[in-house]
């Protein structure tokens, strides 16, 4: 599934990052047949929204403001409110862009937080660590049309058996 949207400014990028968080934090159906964590690779130059975008979901989700903290450096954790642990109990967001090789990541314990299905994943520049990302890897593309505006495309991989007919 493949959808494209243009936000005409930053609080719109914002917007569309809340609209989609909630969706996937509520959405009981997708969660119920998952076997690891839902990681969402942000895509696209630097300029282009993806930390506004990670801006939108720390406001709807009202996490800390350290989220955006210049000396953020690869990988944080947030805890998400207990009313979405049915679906997801931690939030990560990650940032690779000073990542310097993989085996960076996995000694951070990238692989065993992949495999842990109450993970939501979100990772700027996730281009740049492919191949450690599974195949059913949601990826969200920015790019910079003008000023203010930006071209979001989403690819959603939809397994058959994640949405089959006994769901
Ligand atoms: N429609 C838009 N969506 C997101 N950011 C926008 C938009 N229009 C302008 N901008 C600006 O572009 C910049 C995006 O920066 P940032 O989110 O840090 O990019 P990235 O994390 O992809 O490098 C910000 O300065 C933001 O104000
Ligand atoms: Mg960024």
């Amino acid at each position: 599934m493949e959808i494209s949207i243009i936000s005409e400014s930053p609080k719109e990028t914002r917007i569309l990052a809340a609209f989609l968080t909630q969706a996937i934090l509520n959405y009981h159906y997708y969660c119920l047949n998952k076997k690891n964590a839902l990681i969402i690779s942000l895509e696209g130059d630097l300029g282009a929204g993806k930390t506004e975008f990670m801006k939108g979901i720390a406001e709807s989700l009202k996490l800390k403001n350290d989220v955006l903290s210049p000396t953020f450096l690869i990988m944080k954790k947030f805890d998400l409110p207990e009313k979405y642990h049915n679906n997801f109990s931690c939030l990560w967001h990650l940032d690779c862009y000073r990542l310097k090789n993989l085996k960076e990541l996995k000694s951070l314990g990238f692989e065993d937080i992949i495999k842990d299905k109450k993970n939501l994943i979100f990772i700027e520049w996730g281009q740049k660590i492919k191949k450690l990302l599974p195949a059913k890897s949601w990826v969200i593309k920015f790019k910079i049309l003008d000023k203010n505006h930006r071209l979001l495309t989403f690819k959603i991989p939809i397994a058959k058996k994640e949405f089959s007919e006994s769901n």
